[in-house]
C-alpha cells in the first residue's frame, strides 16, 4: 500500500488522531510531559518494556523509553496483537473500575482485556502477546509525517 502523508500540526497535547495505512487504523498521539513521565515508571509492569519480541518488530529508531522518534509523538497501530480488536482509548489516571487505581493512561481492549501504556506496550498477564505494532514511519518536516 502507499505511503500515507499526515499533517500534525493541530494535534494538541493529550489528543490522537487516527488515520489509515493499509487498511489499518495508525494512531498519532501528542503526549503530555506529564504522560511521557509516567511512561518512564513502568518497566517492572509491563510484558516486555523494552520491545524486544518480535511479532511486531519495534523499528529501531523507535527502540526507548517513549517507542517513538520525537518523544511527545507516538505512532502505532491501534489493532490488538491478541486477535486483532481495536483497544479503546483510556487516557485518563483512574479511568474505570476495571483498571487499577494508578492507572497510568493508555489503552484497554474490550475483547479480552489487555491493557497497554500510551506506548503501546503490553501490561504482565495479559492475553496481547507483543506490544502494538509500531509503523514504519517519519518525519518530513516538524510537522508532516510519512506513514509506511
Ligand atoms: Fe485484544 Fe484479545 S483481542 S485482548
Amino acid at each position: 500500500g502507499a505511503a500515507v502523508e499526515v499533517d500534525i500540526s493541530s494535534l494538541q497535547p493529550g489528543e490522537k488522531m487516527t488515520v489509515e495505512w493499509r487498511g489499518k487504523p495508525v494512531w498519532i498521539i501528542r503526549r503530555t510531559p506529564e504522560q511521557l513521565e509516567a511512561l518512564k515508571k513502568l518497566d517492572d509492569q509491563l510484558a516486555d518494556p523494552n520491545s524486544d519480541r518480535k511479532q511486531y518488530p519495534t523499528p529501531e529508531y523507535a527502540k526507548n523509553q517513549y517507542r517513538s522518534i520525537k518523544p511527545e509523538i507516538f505512532v502505532g497501530v491501534g489493532i490488538c496483537s491478541h486477535l486483532g480488536c481495536s483497544p479503546v482509548d483510556k487516557f485518563t489516571p483512574g479511568a474505570q473500575p476495571s483498571l487499577p487505581d494508578d492507572w497510568p493512561g493508555g489503552f484497554l481492549c474490550p475483547c479480552h482485556g489487555s491493557t497497554f501504556d500510551l506506548a503501546g506496550r503490553v501490561f504482565k498477564n495479559k492475553p496481547a502477546p507483543d506490544n502494538l505494532e509500531v509503523p514504519p514511519h517519519m518525519y518530513l518536516s516538524d510537522t508532516v509525517l510519512l506513514i509506511g
